[in-house]
């Protein structure tokens, strides 16, 4: 991968995600960006590959790009303009769409450098940064933070995942953030999302303690 490609990924993604407030922001995709190639190196994965993916992995994102997201253009058009040849645009875009969690039948990627932007993806929303994720997310969609006679559901497949619009943060940490640990790829993420997810158990049991009264 021409590492002036990469850098002019970077530049793009600063600039696209310049004014998020939904968890979505530059320094998620440039965690995500970090993580996987770290994983990719550990794991032996195509580096260049991963990186460029993980770069773009949500500029075409269903929610904060609707109108591109079918067919991944903001990342065709970038990769074009740059020169990047038809069969890495391929594998680029191939891993990007199947890179989000929809629920716990999500697609588990072909490649390992699929597998490893999906693994990067994940631990950015588990563990400290994760809980904040959450509630910044929550908050910039009008949800309660908690609400204890709303109850957490299971999502099966893309179209219940997506069809959920009432529940609560707290109660998206069952509905997916506590799921993800099991639903990682590779053994290198496997390994650190057990700190994270303890962590966030940790913080959810307390939460409820204090919302209960229960430590007064
Ligand atoms: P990504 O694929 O980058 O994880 P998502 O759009 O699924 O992106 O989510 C962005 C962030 O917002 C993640 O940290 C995710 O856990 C959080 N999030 C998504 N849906 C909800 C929700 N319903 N309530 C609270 N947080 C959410
Ligand atoms: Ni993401």
């Amino acid at each position: 991968m021409d590492t002036q490609v990469l850098s002019n990924a970077i530049e793009y993604v600063k600039a696209f995600f310049e004014n998020d407030a939904s968890g979505h922001d530059f320094y998620h995709t440039e965690r995500v960006y970090k993580t996987a190639v770290k994983l990719a190196e550990k794991e032996g994965a195509d580096v260049g590959i991963t990186a460029l993916a993980a770069l773009l992995h949500d500029v075409d994102d269903r929610k904060l790009s609707p109108e591109t997201h079918q067919n991944f253009d903001n990342a065709r058009r970038f990769m074009t303009e740059n020169g990047v040849d038809r069969e890495t645009q391929n594998k680029v875009i191939d891993i990007i769409s199947n890179v989000s969690y929809v629920g716990e039948k999500s697609p588990v990627p072909d490649s390992l450098e699929g597998k490893c932007v999906q693994d990067a993806d994940r631990l950015d929303a588990i563990g400290a940064i994760g809980i904040a994720r959450a509630f910044a997310y929550g908050g910039s969609h009008g949800r309660s933070m908690y609400d204890p006679s709303v109850k957490p559901e299971r999502f099966t497949d893309e179209k219940q995942y997506y069809g959920n619009k009432n529940s609560t943060s707290i109660n998206h940490f069952y509905e997916k953030l506590f799921l993800l640990k099991d639903l990682l790829n590779t053994r290198t993420a496997i390994t650190i999302a057990e700190k994270r997810d303890e962590f966030m158990h940790t913080f959810v049991d307390e939460f409820l303690l204090e919302w209960d009264g229960t430590d007064v």
